[in-house]
């Protein structure tokens, strides 16, 4: 259930930094979630994205809240070390791996990500299905291959929580095969034709 891995769907990541890293400039503060986040792939995924394409705005502005339900109860652990096998990193463009990455001391094989990225991270064990959501005013949610697992009900409500979440024109990303369902197509305009991005209407 928790099979992912570092810069998973490009087409997607390049809509990030196309589309929606523009819209961050001059905020204070930029949130985002990576919700159902397995054991971090995917938020440090995002904050190497961000942290290389940046330009003049401020890295230390932004803060991934990185929550999964994690029944393993190791995934904290895994995001807060930010160790990783270095077998597991090689599909990284190369310029990431060599830049933010250097060898575990603790462990042999693995690579540790830069304490400048991990710090952007907080990782939280959560349930999307409580509806809470880890916090409001999120300039982005990325929620991927986990709306899959839900019924069509339970992803509607999911859906609208993250609508609610966000700040006027943030932005939600799901995996290329999850559609938007049908009743809640009103909340939201599609950022591109080939990649599920959306940004949020407000006032609906
Ligand atoms: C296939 S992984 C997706 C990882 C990453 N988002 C990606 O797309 O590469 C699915 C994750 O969803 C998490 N998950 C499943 N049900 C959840 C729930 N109700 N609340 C939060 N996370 C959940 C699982 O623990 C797992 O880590």
């Amino acid at each position: 259930m928790a099979f992912t891995y570092f810069f998973r769907d490009l087409q997607t990541l390049e809509v990030i930094i196309e589309h929606i890293l523009p819209s961050l400039r001059g905020r204070r503060n930029i949130d985002i979630w990576s919700a159902g986040c397995a054991m971090g792939q995917e938020p440090y995924t995002i904050a190497l994205l961000l942290k290389e394409n940046m330009g003049p705005m401020i890295f230390r502005n932004v803060k991934i809240y990185a929550s999964d339900i994690d029944h393993s109860n190791l995934f904290s652990t895994i995001i807060e070390t930010g160790s990783y096998p270095e077998e597991e990193l090689k599909r990284m463009p190369k310029e990431y791996f060599t830049r933010y990455f250097s060898p575990d001391p603790k462990k042999p094989g693995n690579l540790i990500i830069a304490e400048e990225i991990r710090k952007r991270l907080i990782f939280q064990r959560h349930d999307l299905l409580t509806l809470r959501p880890v916090r409001d005013q999120l300039a982005l949610i990325s929620c991927k291959n986990v709306l899959l697992h839900f019924t069509e009900e339970e992803r509607v409500k999911v859906i609208r929580m993250f609508y609610d979440s966000l700040v006027d024109g943030g932005y939600l990303l799901t995996e290329q095969t999850q559609k938007m369902p049908p009743e809640l197509s009103h909340l939201f305009e599609q950022v591109v034709s080939h990649a599920q991005v959306f940004k949020k209407v407000p006032g609906r």
